[in-house]
């Protein structure tokens, strides 16, 4: 079989990043969770405190940053300007924050420019919004991942339990749904499923179904 890139798709908090881990480990592909790009930049320019709204300022933060991503067991560390930002990229002050920062045409095009390099000629998993429709259109195998809000949210809260994360279930289901909104609506390469992506609604179904789902229909296209 040859090894072949996956492209995950779909809202916020839909499972995409634990589903997209299990099928690369098990493929031993690469996997590549942009969110958390656009998080490692968003925390910079927060720390730096440029107006969010512009797309030059973003520019000029950008052209002096750098965002590596490095595979290490069972995931990903970031780093940013050489710092381990995995943990800080997850707080609640980058979440509200990183769909403004991720909606800009400079951001966008320099990350997609970075997430393309590192798929080159490997087998990958890779996760976010617009992979399927712009980071990597040849994909062979190309996934909508949704669930309901309420499933989502509820998801979240308890992942953030276990990181003592205690913001309350109406709070993150508001959150979710406003950034699925500026994500959908925003100009540049809006969360959109692309015409050739399998949907897969994972409301109903255990991590485990939803792995072996996606890892069948690998199998049938490596
Ligand atoms: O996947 P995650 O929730 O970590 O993504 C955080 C944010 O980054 C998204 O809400 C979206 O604004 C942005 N993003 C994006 N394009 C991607 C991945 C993430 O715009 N490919």
């Amino acid at each position: 079989t040859n090894a072949i890139q996956i492209a995950i798709d779909g809202p916020a908090a839909a499972g995409k990043s634990t589903i997209a881990k299990i099928v690369a480990e098990k493929l031993g592909y690469v996997y590549i969770d942009t969110g958390a790009m656009y998080r490692a930049i968003t925390l910079k320019a927060l720390n730096a405190g440029i107006n969010m709204a512009s797309n030059e300022e973003a520019g000029v933060l950008l052209a002096d940053t750098e965002i590596d991503l490095i595979p290490i067991e069972g995931g990903q560390k970031v780093l940013l300007d050489g710092e381990d930002v995995s943990e800080a990229i997850r707080s609640q002050y980058v979440t509200k924050a990183v769909s403004e920062m991720a909606a800009h045409e400079l951001v966008r095009r320099r990350m997609v420019e970075l997430q393309q390099k590192l798929a080159e000629g490997r087998g990958v998993v890779m996760d976010g919004r617009d992979i399927g429709t712009h980071v990597l259109p040849a994909a062979a195998l190309k996934v909508f991942m949704s669930a309901s809000v309420e499933e989502r949210a509820r998801r979240r809260f308890e992942e953030n339990k276990k990181r003592n994360i205690t913001t309350p279930l109406e709070e993150l289901q508001a959150e979710i749904a406003q950034r699925d909104k500026m994500d959908s609506e925003r100009e540049v390469a809006p969360l959109q499923q692309a015409q050739d992506a399998v949907y897969l609604d994972t409301t109903s179904l255990s991590i485990t179904e939803a792995a072996a789902a996606i890892m069948k229909l690998a199998e049938e296209r490596s």
